[in-house]
């Protein structure tokens, strides 16, 4: 099975408070978007968003500029379905974050629990030369993976697991760390998993 066959099945067949990822408000994300200081005017694009509610918050809190991106159109579809109105105020962009047309340039990228899955160095490097691609100097990355004491996979697939440090190594000098956490997750049936959040500016 493809990979994206993987997700697609996933969200055919699970609904949100069945998946372990599932959170009823993204607190950390956006506590992170809000200390960019970047106007709700400013373009953002949440990567493997899936059917994350972290559109709902940013629309609820006047962003105009939104695009979401997930190569499980599936996915996608439930979330604009439960956008109903809308989700005509969004940017959809079905396929791999490797590959599609981006669009952008983007003030902010966020990424949760979608680049811990690339477990080949290629693909790493890949997706940062495309993050730095569509993020020009300034701009904010936001990216969200487990922690190096969280699990070993996600989804049933395997994980590289990040301390901010070692992600903050990887993403290399172009980036300015500009904060880090750690914070548990609980899933909806309450196990805990550890995650890293790291808020990276580039530089000029
Ligand atoms: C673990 S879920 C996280 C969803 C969301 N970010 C959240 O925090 O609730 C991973 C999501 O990323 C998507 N995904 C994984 N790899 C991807 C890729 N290479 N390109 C696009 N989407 C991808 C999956 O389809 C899935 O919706």
């Amino acid at each position: 099975m493809k990979a994206n066959e993987h997700w697609e099945k996933i969200h055919q067949e699970k609904t949100a408070d069945q998946v372990s990822w599932y959170q009823s408000e993204p607190t950390v994300s956006l506590a992170m978007i809000a200390k960019t200081g970047c106007d709700v005017d400013q373009p953002v694009i949440d990567i493997g968003g899936g059917i994350s509610n972290l559109v709902d918050h940013l629309l609820a809190a006047s962003y105009t500029n939104l695009a979401v991106l997930d190569w499980a159109a599936s996915a996608l579809a439930q979330t604009r379905q439960r956008l109903a109105d809308k989700e005509t105020l969004v940017r959809w962009i079905v396929g791999d974050v490797l590959t599609v047309e981006l669009g952008g340039p983007y003030r902010i990228w966020h990424d949760r629990a979608v680049f811990h899955f690339l477990t080949e160095k290629e693909q790493q490097q890949r997706y940062l030369s495309r993050m730095a691609d569509v993020v020009p100097a300034g701009g904010h990355a936001i990216l969200s993976t487990f922690a190096l004491d969280g699990p070993e996979k996600c989804s049933g697939l395997p994980v590289v697991r990040y301390s901010s440090d070692s992600l903050s190594e990887l993403l290399g000098e172009t980036w300015e760390r500009q904060e880090a956490c750690l914070y548990d997750h609980h899933t909806p049936w309450q196990s805990v998993q550890r995650f890293q959040a790291s808020r990276f500016q580039k530089k000029a």
